[in-house]
């Protein structure tokens, strides 16, 4: 399937994006090992949390979507997941199997995780050589992509772990599979990342120790107890509609109940060094997460170098920035996205295409781009079958001269189902052919 994006006119709106997808996995897979239930609601039903679900139920967890929105997770306790029937196919997902595959490395029984094209493709020994120093067993592809095999029935020990790359997704499976270690583990990360893993643990009432210089630790062998989790918005989903609204006219919009944790706040801060009319208000608590409505209006932006020391917390937002830097006046200078080359798909690489393709003038660099801001011209552009960038692409095709196709857009679904309804609020025609 591909997008056609017809410029127009955006109106003022107010919206909400889907649940985040970060939490709404880790509720799931929290959940399942919590003893006692666990309701969720304003879960992300897109296809990569429901993998995640259809992983848990395949190892006897009892999972019930009494909503569109909800789901209430039978949790078994720390030792009571089965032998799934057969192989776990985590998708596009790489959250679900990083994190899966530190919350299996403990188990009694073999697990074998799989993945789509992408996820075949992508870098899984930087949760393998962590995961080995515990004591696991796991064979992946000899270039250390998946599938990765997973024996069960190791004793885990726990180490500490120093983060060569900032991931959360690794951060997540080393304390995962801590939980299932005799003793402590802990971990150091090189710069921080997103922690709603160690926020929902402490809320399940497991204790997270976090000390100086990004160093966080748990105990083994703590049971998780069930409990209410409430997911906001998702911030790299509101980061589309932000894009659009300043690529925009003089749109005024309102995106409600915005997740607006510390760790994944970046795009915020860059956007706003670029000139970006943003503002949090209402600012509130969810649970054990921050939330806000972020209103944001149309404004000139200006490119300018990014600061690198942001690029953890805005991880996911980069092919947003590449079109907001496209659309602002002079050059904007990206680096230490080295990360973006391991995504869902080549991000450097498919956004430079993209915006070439359209007429803007783009450097690619071994870590980054620089950027020269430009018009769009119409044209057709390919996401890489990744859903960040046909969204991305689709904001910029708002503004273009002429009618933009996206070609490929299927995994939009995977973060942001209801895209084109979402963006159709505040006037933007995004079709689906
Ligand atoms: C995620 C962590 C990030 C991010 C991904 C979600 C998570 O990945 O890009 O979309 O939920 O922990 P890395 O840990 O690989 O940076």
């Amino acid at each position: 399937m591909d997008f056609r994006v017809t410029p127009t006119k955006l109106r003022d709106a107010t919206v909400a994006v889907p649940g985040d997808k970060s939490i709404s996995h880790r509720a799931v897979m929290l959940g399942s090992i919590a003893e006692g239930r666990t309701a969720v609601r304003g879960f992300l039903a897109g296809a990569d949390c429901l993998a995640t679900v259809a992983a848990m139920r395949a190892m006897g967890v009892t999972v019930a979507q009494p909503s569109a929105t909800e789901m209430s997770i039978e949790g078994v306790g720390l030792r009571g997941l089965e032998a799934p029937p057969g192989d776990l196919d985590l998708g596009n997902s790489g959250t679900a199997m990083r994190l899966m595959a530190g919350l299996l490395a403990g188990q009694a029984f073999d697990t074998v995780l799989t993945g789509d094209a992408s996820l075949s493709g992508r870098p899984m020994g930087r949760v393998i050589a962590p995961l080995t120093r515990m004591g696991a067993v796991i064979e992946s592809d000899c270039d250390g992509t998946p599938p990765l095999q997973i024996r069960g029935g190791m004793r885990l020990h726990g180490i500490h772990y120093d983060l060569p790359v900032a991931s959360a997704q690794v951060k997540s499976a080393v304390l995962l599979a801590g939980l299932y270690a005799d003793g402590k583990t802990s971990v150091s990360e090189p710069a921080v990342t997103r922690d709603h893993t160690e926020r929902m643990l402490r809320t399940m009432g497991v204790p997270v120790t976090a000390t100086g210089a990004r160093r966080i630790g748990l105990q083994g062998g703590q049971a998780l107890t069930g409990c209410a989790i409430d997911v906001p918005g998702d911030l790299s989903s509101a980061t589309f509609i932000i894009l659009g609204t300043l690529l925009s006219q003089d749109a005024d919009i309102l995106i409600k109940k915005v997740g607006v944790n510390p760790t994944r706040t970046g795009v915020i801060d860059i956007l706003k060094g670029m000139g970006a009319d943003l503002r949090l208000e209402n600012p509130r608590r969810l649970g054990d997460e921050p939330v806000a409505d972020i209103r944001v209006k149309a404004s000139r932006l200006q490119g300018g170098p990014v600061d690198p020391a942001l690029v953890s917390l805005a991880i996911d937002e980069f092919p947003a920035l590449f079109v907001a830097a496209a659309a602002a006046s002079g050059e904007t200078t990206f680096s230490g996205l080295a990360e973006l080359r391991v995504k869902e798909s080549d991000r450097i690489a498919a956004m430079a295409d993209g915006l070439r393709r359209l007429g803007i003038d783009v450097e690619e660099t071994p870590d980054g781009a620089v950027v020269r801001g430009g018009r769009f011209s119409g044209g057709e552009v390919d996401s890489f079958h990744d859903h960040r960038v046909a969204m991305s692409l689709a904001m910029a095709g708002t503004i273009a001269d002429d009618m933009v196709t996206i070609r490929g857009i299927d995994n939009v679904q995977t973060s942001f189902p209801g895209f084109t309804e979402c963006v159709a609020a505040m006037g933007a025609d995004v079709q689906v052919v």
